[in-house]
């Protein structure tokens, strides 16, 4: 049986979560940018699966908002529902430290991420054209937390 754990990050998972985030994201964020991100009000949410990291989402709060600045699951480990176990858990987390709305942007062609954030109940705020490096447009949603 496999054994899914999500906990909270701390500064020690910054060299865990920059091998995650490389593994999904190019350019990949370093250990010491993660690190530094971690530090600055931020709160993250770490899956393993059978001890193994397969996943985060890392969000950095502003007093009742908060920004989702990354999630990313193991190419391996998706399709399995831990994008959407991970969202849960942080959004636990951001209201536990009263936060009312958490806000992200996602490229207008990443279909896997805008699925999982519709279906999780993100409402579209809006559209950057051309907003990333590779000319990628950009939508932005906000998430009530209560
Ligand atoms: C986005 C991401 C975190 C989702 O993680 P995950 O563990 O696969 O997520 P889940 O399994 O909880 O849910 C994925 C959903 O997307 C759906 N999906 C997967 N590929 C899809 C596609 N090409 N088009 C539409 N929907 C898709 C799945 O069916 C599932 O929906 P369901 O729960 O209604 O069946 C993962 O794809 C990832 O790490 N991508 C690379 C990094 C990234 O793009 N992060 C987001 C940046 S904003």
């Amino acid at each position: 049986m496999t054994a899914i754990l999500i906990r909270e990050a701390n500064a020690e998972d910054a060299a865990t979560l920059a091998v995650l985030h490389g593994a999904s994201f190019q350019p990949a964020w370093d250990e010491a940018s993660m690190a530094g991100l971690l530090g600055k009000n931020a709160t993250a949410a770490l899956a393993t699966q059978d001890g193994k990291a397969v996943g985060f989402a890392l969000s950095r709060i502003a007093v009742d908002e908060a920004e989702l600045i990354s999630i990313a699951v193991s190419p391996m480990a998706r399709n399995q529902g831990l994008g959407r176990a991970l969202l849960s858990a942080l959004c636990a987390h951001l209201k536990e430290c009263g936060v009312h709305t958490l806000f992200l942007e996602v490229a207008s062609d990443n279909a896997a991420a805008v699925h999982l954030y519709e279906s999780f109940g993100f409402s579209r705020l809006g559209l950057r054209k051309k907003y990333y490096a590779n000319g990628a447009d950009a939508l932005t949603y906000s998430l009530t937390l209560g």
